[in-house]
């Protein structure tokens, strides 16, 4: 069999490993000190927000920042029903309530009348998610959590290195959220960002992740808060892979158009509308006919090709069965989504070897 293509893995080389071996000689102590803040100031730098605060992970990023917004209780977020489980989870695990609302197929995310209709006393906060870096609606999202008196929350985890009309998503809302887990354009093994422009709302994030602390090291309390804090070692991996950052994001792009190009002859394979100048897809995305999907997984698979059928829709799940409303684009994307080997380390060959085979599949 001919070499293995997963459907993602992390990239890591030497530089990383040199940084982690010069950082363990200078005596760190491991946890978070001056080299996260050196990474929490490349992302900043990189999506223009004025602060930001690196976390344990992506899903306690975006539970911070509805904590830190005072959103809890019966208050409600509206959070799209095809999305990464963890989006909807974090508005439960800050202890208030995800109402979920179908998505527009056309961009994968929340449809905005859908949301506008789904709009209740109890509303306090929009949980925009850029799926696979596309946002195309959200200055559409910005006004209507303007008119509506609403936080907007990005959610941003897949969309590190895409924009919207030359502004970074996560720049757009009160807080954006970014994830660094391993299969995400960089990544630290575990962690999770939030940028935001607010001074007050980043200094309420700084004491939710330190226990409520007045200030770092000083054990007097002002408000509830944990342990969300992420680690000098993880930072320094952060750092180099920042580095590669545009590089990545722009190999991204000419994947998705090589995929593209290799497979515009195959009439049962679509792809998501994407501008490629704003976004950076993450992972490359098709859209195949449901009752074909998981033969085509098999059929990938034995030729040694990892490939990932997309999330189901949240509605379908057992934590959220009781969700009331109708959700015909999330269903509908979440039964024919697959992603394909989606690794910035991919050469052309590797991609021609995987769109050969789909070849194969539909049209033998
Ligand atoms: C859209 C979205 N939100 C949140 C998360 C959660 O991030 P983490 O795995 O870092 O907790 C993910 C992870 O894939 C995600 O894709």
């Amino acid at each position: 069999m001919e070499k293995k293509i997963n459907q993602m893995e992390p990239w890591l080389d030497e530089k990383e490993r040199q940084a982690v071996d010069s950082y363990l000689q200078s005596g760190g102590w491991l946890t978070e000190f001056k080299k996260t803040a050196e990474f929490e100031q490349a992302i900043a730098d990189y999506t223009g927000a004025k602060y930001c605060s690196v976390v344990v992970n992506g899903t306690v990023s975006l539970a911070a920042a509805i904590m830190a917004l005072g959103i809890s209780g019966d208050d409600e977020v509206i959070v799209p029903d095809y999305t990464m489980i963890a989006s909807a989870n974090a508005v439960v695990l800050a202890g208030a309530k995800p109402v979920l609302v179908d998505i527009n197929p056309n961009h994968l995310g929340l449809d905005l009348e859908a949301a506008r209709n789904a709009i209740t006393k109890k509303t306090r906060a929009i949980m925009l998610v850029a799926i696979n870096g596309r946002c195309p609606q959200v200055e559409a999202f910005a006004a209507l959590a303007k008119e509506k008196n609403l936080f907007l929350i990005e959610d941003a985890a897949q969309a590190l290195g895409s924009s919207f009309a030359s502004k970074h998503l996560g720049t757009f809302g009160a807080v954006g959220s970014f994830s660094f887990s391993a299969p995400k354009i960089i990544t630290t093994g575990q962690g999770g960002a939030l940028v935001t422009d607010d001074h007050d709302l980043y200094q309420k994030i700084l004491k939710i992740k330190d226990f409520g602390r007045e200030r770092s090291g000083v054990d007097r309390h002002v408000s509830m808060g944990f342990n969300f804090k992420f680690t000098d070692l993880q930072a320094v991996i952060g750092l180099e892979q920042m580095k590669k950052l545009s590089w990545r994001a722009q190999r991204k792009k000419e994947m998705f158009s090589k995929y593209q190009e290799l497979l515009v002859g195959v009439s049962q394979v679509r792809f998501v509308p994407t501008n490629l100048q704003d976004t950076s897809p993450w992972f490359i995305d098709i859209l195949v006919p449901a009752q074909k999907r998981q033969a085509l997984v098999d059929f990938l698979a034995a030729d040694g090709i990892g490939s990932r059928t997309f999330y189901p829709a949240l509605h379908t799940q057992e934590p959220y069965r009781d969700a009331a409303g109708s959700f015909p684009g999330a269903l509908e994307i979440s039964e024919s989504g697959l992603w394909l080997p989606s690794s910035s380390f991919l050469t052309d060959e590797d991609i021609d070897r995987v769109c050969g085979r789909i070849q194969t599949f539909f049209n033998a």
